[in-house]
């Protein structure tokens, strides 16, 4: 098994990756570090506390932290995901179980003193990870594989015609991130995530296989499926974060290229990734960016495992 460390915020579809990473055998969730991104960070420490209560593994510690990006003023996605970040939901809390008093850049840069074989995947604003590279700039050279979900090559973003919520949310810190982690970043863009819709039939399909789960699966997910149509004009929702959990596992899930990526931070622009392809700059490559999924694939691993039953999709 492989070692990951989380960051997140806590959020409907970064609940759903929690759900696939902390069942998923190839991986051990050493800790979870939360972030203020979907919802403010003790919403999303809370979140973090609800899944862990739900599958039994209070035993995974939380570090709660930032509570605002580096610079930007704090805007929540609380239209997207619900007041209570779980699809308004209200799943109510099972134990009073706290978070760890030390800090998550305090924790995240302690672990990473040295080299070791922990991964770090990022699923929300990257601002727990900028503040412990402040604190120890071998971080990302100590940590086996960073993975990152956020920012776009091709496609239009989802806070700007151009920028990604994670990115836009606190784009000094993706830029701080992309520019002196030191390790390559391997980033899973709306490019490829707006492809893992969730949808009523796949939804149908989970509450026959394992009821349970499939209307947990629909507590969290209406509020999303609602927001998706009123917004977009989608049925179903796009289920961002597990794919970055998914191909954390399995590689051979996405497909990409190489490249020198950095992070817009002023202007009508600000949180975009420049991503440069054909070396414009002649700067060190400092990413994958992953351009290509199998859906299908992505789909059957997540709900094999969600579901707790083997999964075959199903064309959708
Ligand atoms: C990202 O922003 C959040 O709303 C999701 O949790 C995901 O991490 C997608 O842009
Ligand atoms: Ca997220």
């Amino acid at each position: 098994t492989r070692k990951i460390i989380i960051d997140c915020d806590p959020g409907i579809d970064d609940t759903l990756a929690l759900n696939l990473a902390i069942q998923s055998p190839e991986v051990e969730v050493v800790a979870l570090t939360i972030v203020c991104g979907n919802v403010p960070v003790e919403i999303g420490v809370d979140n973090a506390f609800k899944c862990l209560e739900r599958l039994g593994r209070l035993d995974i510690p939380v570090y709660a932290g930032a509570a605002q990006p580096l610079k930007k003023t704090f805007v929540s996605a609380q239209d997207t995901h619900g007041m209570d970040g779980l699809g308004d939901s209200h799943i109510p809390r099972q134990t009073t179980t706290k978070a760890a008093e030390q800090s998550a850049a305090d924790f995240l840069a302690t672990t990473f003193k040295a080299p070791c074989d922990i991964s770090i995947i990022a699923l929300g604003p990257l601002t727990n990870i900028a503040t412990a590279l402040t604190l120890n700039p071998q971080l990302g050279a100590n940590c086996a594989r960073f993975v990152s979900m956020g920012g776009t090559y091709k496609s239009h973003g989802n806070c700007s015609p151009v920028a990604e919520f994670n990115y836009w949310s606190d784009p000094e810190a993706a830029l701080a991130v992309y520019e002196h982690l030191n390790q390559k970043i391997e980033m899973i863009g709306l490019d490829i995530t707006r492809e893992i819709v969730f949808t009523p039939t796949l939804l149908a399909y989970c509450q026959r296989i394992n009821p349970e789960v499939g209307d947990y699966l629909a507590a969290i997910t209406q509020f999303y499926f609602d927001f998706h149509w009123q917004y977009e004009h989608i049925i179903g929702c796009v289920i961002n974060d597990p794919l970055a959990v998914a191909y954390f596992i399995d590689p051979t899930l996405c497909q990409g290229f190489e490249s020198y990526t950095t992070v817009e931070t002023t202007g009508i622009s600000i949180g975009q990734t420049l991503v440069d392809r054909f070396d414009f700059w002649h700067r060190p490559i400092n990413s994958l960016i992953l351009t290509e999924v199998d859906t299908n694939r992505f789909f059957e691993q997540f709900l094999t495992v969600v579901l707790n039953a083997q999964a075959s999709i199903i064309k959708t």
